[in-house]
């Protein structure tokens, strides 16, 4: 049994919650996105628009459903604006404390059957269930960045979690042509439990001399065919998501191997967030990106 769906709120218009966005209504749903900067929503929808574009000009999808996708999103600030949705994706900073708020916010103006899902990286979602009114109704749908082109999302239930929920929402994703892997409720699930010591490692192997940016990320592309140096991944995810998710695992299970290397919290703690600050490991403010150790 599913809960039919129609229409989609994505809470926080940022990497993730424009790829979200994309997704759905090229899918056919329609979406309201959500976001607490109007001028992260006007990016967000310019940047759907560009990678639509690009979709036309590769011939993967018309002129005609690039329009209609666009014609199915609308952006509003206030969270009002989600008060007849049938799904709703929170996708904002991975911060426990936003989260909490916004669920808080959120319940208070959708109708009770609206589903309530968290793109979380590594959040306990039997926790983050706990703050809503609708434990049984809350799901983790974790996407992959670029969303339009990951096929994977990682389903997680809560301990409440209903299987109406857990059914929609597969059948959700599978809508949007992608595949799911079920993981269970552990902090940082399975890709970023698996990915993030890997990054942090990389991260590691630069604080201590091993080797400089260009060499680990050359290394680990050339001598184990990754298709991205762990650096050049660590920027694209963003160094303050990469940071939250080791914080995640190194508190949720508490083993010393997941101690976020402080060469990551400095980086952090200078705004150099990666890709989207135009500089972390690399300085992309230039022609090219420029290693910045
Ligand atoms: N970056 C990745 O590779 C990746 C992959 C999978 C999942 N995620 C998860 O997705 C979420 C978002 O990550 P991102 O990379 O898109 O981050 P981002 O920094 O690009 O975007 C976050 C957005 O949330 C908005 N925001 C902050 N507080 C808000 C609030 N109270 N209400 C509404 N919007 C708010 C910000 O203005 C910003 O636009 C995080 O939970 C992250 O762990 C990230």
């Amino acid at each position: 049994m599913t809960v039919a769906i129609k229409k989609v709120g994505v809470i926080g218009s940022g990497q993730m919650g424009n790829g979200i966005a994309h997704v759905a209504a090229l899918a056919g749903f329609d979406v309201v996105l959500n976001d607490v900067s109007a001028d992260r929503l006007k990016s967000a929808l310019a940047t759907i628009n560009g990678n639509l574009t690009r979709q036309v000009a590769k011939k993967t999808i018309s002129e005609d459903e690039r329009k209609k996708a666009l014609d199915r999103i609308a952006s509003a600030e206030a969270l009002d604006a989600l008060a007849d949705c049938d799904l709703v994706i929170e996708t904002a900073i991975e911060k426990e404390e936003t989260k909490r708020k916004i669920f808080h916010e959120v319940c208070a103006v959708l109708k009770p059957e609206a589903i309530v899902a968290t793109n979380s990286s590594s959040i306990s979602i039997t926790r983050l269930a706990a703050s809503t009114d609708r434990p049984e109704k809350f799901i983790g749908i974790h996407f992959m960045n670029p969303v339009p082109a990951m096929e994977l999302v990682e389903l997680i239930r809560g301990i409440a979690t209903d299987d109406m929920t857990f059914d929609t929402a597969k059948a959700f994703v599978a809508r949007l042509g992608k595949q799911v892997a079920v993981s269970e409720d552990f902090p940082a699930f399975i890709v970023n439990r698996i990915l993030l010591p890997m990054i942090n490692e990389a991260i590691y192997t630069l604080y201590e001399g091993v080797g400089n940016v260009e060499a680990i990320d050359a290394a680990m592309k050339l001598g184990a065919h990754h298709p991205m140096g762990p650096l050049e991944l660590a920027d694209f995810i963003g160094l303050d998501t990469c940071l939250s998710i080791m914080q995640v695992l190194h508190e949720g299970l508490a083993d010393s191997k997941y101690r976020p290397c402080p060469l990551l919290v400095k980086y952090v703690e200078a705004g150099w967030l990666g890709r989207k600050t135009q500089r972390g490991f690399y300085d992309y403010r230039g022609d090219r990106p420029i290693p910045t150790r």
